[in-house]
């Protein structure tokens, strides 16, 4: 009925103005071009604070994706301040931060603290040796994280063949083994993120005009996949924890960035090794280094995130699609990831 009556409108106009279609054409594309130029855009990020001012922690930055995107900070005159527990390594980077802003002509930019993220007293020191060089913060990564690689039972040291169990039950001692190694991955994946969210909030929020969080979670953390149970889980429970954290304080722009396989040594950091190995055990993925997405890119889509104010940033972006199409057709992504981490 409506859309008669909006009929009968238009061509007793049309019969009464002949160019009425045209007119009417004309101020719809205007309109939408309009709203297309104008549009409210969140203001980029480098508008409230100059590149060159940006002061700028990234926890878990000795290796990998952190240390890529400390080193593309310090390439373009940020304050960049390196946190990680391996000393030798946290010198190496250090010293890449301050040569890498030296050559754009930034001096004294480069900062390190040996500390691990779920510690409360090593990060009270990271933040008191932020306070004393910079008196402020504007940007926190949260890089940080450790993996786990094993099909659950198999931590347990139940012999398994994929995907069945063919030996005898979990004992004690295979029992206490998977407990140990989700605490390990619970420390390092959520409780770190915990205790830098509550450590680093109040100084982001009272010093810098425009604080910004990058979490750097996981497609793990929104797609199940198998062999990864202990993984995926606790770095759902960081995601979670974060989005939840977002909400609580609107005036600081929160990323998550959900990245697919990357290359490096990720997989040398797994705390699920099964009980009493002797040879290295059966890593259930084609190798990263082959296939998985480089550092450099990783790191340089981070970065444009948090400059742009992004929310949800998924690499492979068609990640994003498999995300929403597992709410609607889990069988079909449950099947893409047991080829993908090759269970089956
Ligand atoms: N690699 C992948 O395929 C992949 C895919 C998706 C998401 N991610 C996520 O991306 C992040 C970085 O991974 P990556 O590939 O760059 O791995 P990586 O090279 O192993 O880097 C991990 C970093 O975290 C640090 N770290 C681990 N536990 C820590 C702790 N307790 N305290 C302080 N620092 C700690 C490590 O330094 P120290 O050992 O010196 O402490 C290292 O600098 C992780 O959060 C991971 O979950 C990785």
């Amino acid at each position: 009925m409506a859309s008669e009556k909006v009929c009968t409108v238009l061509s007793r106009l049309a019969e009464r103005v002949p160019q009425a279609p045209l007119y009417i054409a004309g101020a719809v594309s205007l309109s939408v071009v309009t709203c297309l130029l104008f549009r409210s855009r969140p203001p980029r990020r480098t508008q409230a604070i100059a590149i060159s001012k940006e002061k700028v922690l990234v926890l878990g930055a000795t290796s990998g994706v952190g240390r890529v995107i400390a080193q593309q900070y310090a390439l373009r005159g940020a304050y960049v301040c390196v946190v990680g527990r391996r000393e030798d390594k946290l010198n190496e980077v250090v010293q890449e931060c301050v040569e890498l802003a030296a050559r754009n002509g930034f001096e004294g930019r480069g900062l390190g603290v040996r500390a691990d993220i779920s510690d409360v007293n090593d990060m009270i020191r990271v933040r008191e040796t932020v306070e004393k060089a910079w008196s402020g913060l504007d940007t926190v990564i949260v890089a940080a994280g450790v993996s786990t690689l094993q099909p659950l039972m198999a931590v347990t040291g139940v012999e398994m063949s994929t995907p069945d169990i063919v030996g005898s039950q979990a004992s004690p001692e295979g029992i206490q083994h998977a407990v140990n190694a989700a605490q390990a991955a619970v420390n390092a994946n959520y409780l770190g993120s915990l205790v830098a969210a509550v450590t680093f909030i109040p100084l982001l929020t009272y010093t810098s005009s425009s604080p910004s969080i990058l979490l750097l979670s996981s497609a793990a953390a929104v797609i199940p996949p198998p062999t990864r149970s202990i993984y995926a889980s606790t770095k759902c429970a960081s995601l979670m924890l974060y989005q939840a954290l977002q909400i609580e304080h609107p005036s600081i722009k929160f990323t998550f960035f959900f990245p697919g396989t990357i290359e490096g040594d990720f997989r040398a950091s797994a705390v699920d090794n099964p009980p009493g190995w002797t040879t290295p055990p059966k890593i259930h993925e084609d190798d990263p280094n082959k296939n998985g997405l480089k550092r450099e890119v990783v790191a340089r889509r981070c970065i444009r995130a948090i400059d742009r104010g992004e929310r949800n940033v998924y690499i492979p972006r068609h990640y994003r699609v498999a995300h929403v199409l597992y709410w609607f057709w889990p069988a079909f992504i449950e099947w893409k990831t047991s080829v993908k981490y090759n269970f089956r």
